[in-house]
């Protein structure tokens, strides 16, 4: 017994977490089959690998010094000891299991993925996301970064969200980062005293991030600092115009932002951050993604790059209802079975329907006429089929349009044809 289980017990979700259920759920549902759909058409296949991995694949892949894995990470030990970590992020995973199974490249996937981050839980910030993504791996062609980004604004556009912004970065590479960084660290060491409290003890550990820092004391003390946009070397930057031409060319609108660091540490040459003008706040982002052309190496594969993006899904549904865009009604049954008899017909009917590919429901519990054609309505069924002792005497039904009011009678052996017509499936 721990003190935890001798708290009373209520059965609700953890802190930072939610269910989705329905209606809500019908909209996660359409979200999800736009990406999937988008994501096919641009090549990508769907990956699924496990929750948990070996904490090391997210300590390298990620970074020891990033917030993620140092202070977010939900991490513990099986029952063998083995030192095991929920997911906190997508693309570790993914390359983890690229390192494994070798696939032919360029390999393009495509995901949906809870994670977990033991955060500050606030409206768009939870303990439990769920990750929409897609990577490629195996080129650094920079068409692959433009066809990346272009999926995740074509997959915005197509839930309809029009007021968000794309940032744009490059971080360069192995070839221009460390000069760089020699002279940034320089930068800071001079103004180091001014720094918001937080970097001021740390900023050596990761100078990159005291550039991404949201607070006023280091956005002023580092606003003539040196912009790695501004040492990149010669490859790098060809990278990023050709990336940026991409973009242009396929009428996706970006903003260079040479503060653009992102959390992560993997990231090389090419950075993005989509972000939302609705949702206010640290939360605003609604995905974000980049190269990591060492990913691989990091976890004992070979030299593979690699560029992706993941997206929130609760923060782009929030952006949603900011803009009033992607209301999605929860299916209604086309068919609503009535049956005052003893229920058999609706029984058999309602199994049969499915079968024809037809969206049947029925009342339980031999309810009244009033009480089922009350629930029928409630359905929303644009039909009902209504059975009494009387037509089970003749042979029929009544089909009952429940939005015009109308019906008509139909012999049982015509029926599942004429509704099958009704619903356009064509006669079983
Ligand atoms: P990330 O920026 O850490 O990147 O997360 C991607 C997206 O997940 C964010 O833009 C945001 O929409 C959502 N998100 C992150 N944390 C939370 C949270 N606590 N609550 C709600 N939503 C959240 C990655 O995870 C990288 N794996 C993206 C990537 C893929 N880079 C290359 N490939």
């Amino acid at each position: 017994m721990t003190p935890a289980d001798e708290a009373p017990f209520e059965a609700r979700s953890p802190k930072g977490t939610h269910d989705v259920l329905p209606p809500e759920s019908a909209r996660w549902e359409a979200l999800i089959a736009t990406f999937a759909r988008l994501a096919e058409l641009h090549g990508f296949r769907l990956a699924h690998t496990p929750l948990f991995e070996d904490a090391r694949v997210f300590r390298r892949g990620i970074g020891e010094a990033s917030e993620v894995v140092g202070k977010e990470m939900y991490e513990f030990d099986d029952r063998s000891g083995r030192r095991l970590a929920l997911r906190p992020e997508g693309t570790a995973s993914i390359v983890r299991a690229f390192v494994q199974h070798r696939p032919p490249t360029p390999w393009r996937v495509w995901y949906l993925t809870p994670a977990f981050r033991y955060e500050q839980a606030q409206a768009g910030r939870y303990r439990q996301h769920h990750q929409v993504g897609a990577e490629v791996l195996g080129t650094d062609d920079p068409d692959l970064d433009v066809e990346v980004i272009t999926l995740a604004h074509d997959f915005y556009f197509a839930l309809g969200l029009r007021a968000f912004r794309l940032r744009l970065n490059s971080l360069g590479d192995a070839t221009c980062r460390p000069g760089y960084l020699a002279e940034l660290r320089a930068f800071l060491a001079a103004i180091a005293s001014t720094l918001c409290e937080e970097h001021r003890e740390v900023w050596d550990r990761n100078p990159l991030r005291v550039l991404d820092c949201k607070r006023a004391a280091c956005i002023e003390a580092t606003a003539s600092a040196p912009r790695l946009i501004d040492h990149l070397c010669e490859p790098c930057r060809a990278h990023f115009a050709r990336v940026t031409g991409g973009l242009d060319a396929a009428s996706v609108r970006w903003d260079l932002d040479d503060r653009l660091v992102r959390g992560l540490d993997y990231y090389t040459r090419t950075t993005f951050e989509f972000n939302a003008s609705g949702i206010e706040g640290a939360s605003d982002a609604i995905g974000g993604g980049g190269r990591y052309d060492g990913l691989s190496e990091s976890l004992g594969g070979p030299v593979t790059p690699g560029i992706g993006f993941g997206s929130g899904v609760e923060r782009i549904l929030l952006a949603c209802d900011a803009e009033g865009s992607f209301a999605t009604a929860a299916p209604s049954p086309d068919v609503f079975i009535v049956d005052v008899t003893d229920g058999e017909f609706a029984r058999d009917l309602v199994l049969a329907l499915r079968r024809d590919g037809i969206r049947a429901e029925r009342a339980y519990d031999g309810r009244s006429m009033k009480s089922q054609l009350k629930a029928a309505d409630r359905s929303g069924a644009a039909r009902a089929v209504i059975v009494g002792p009387a037509e089970l005497e003749t042979g029929t039904a009544v089909v009952r349009d429940l939005v015009a009011g109308t019906q008509r009678t139909v012999a049982l052996d015509e029926l599942r044809g004429e509704l099958a017509q009704d619903e356009g499936q064509g006669a079983p």
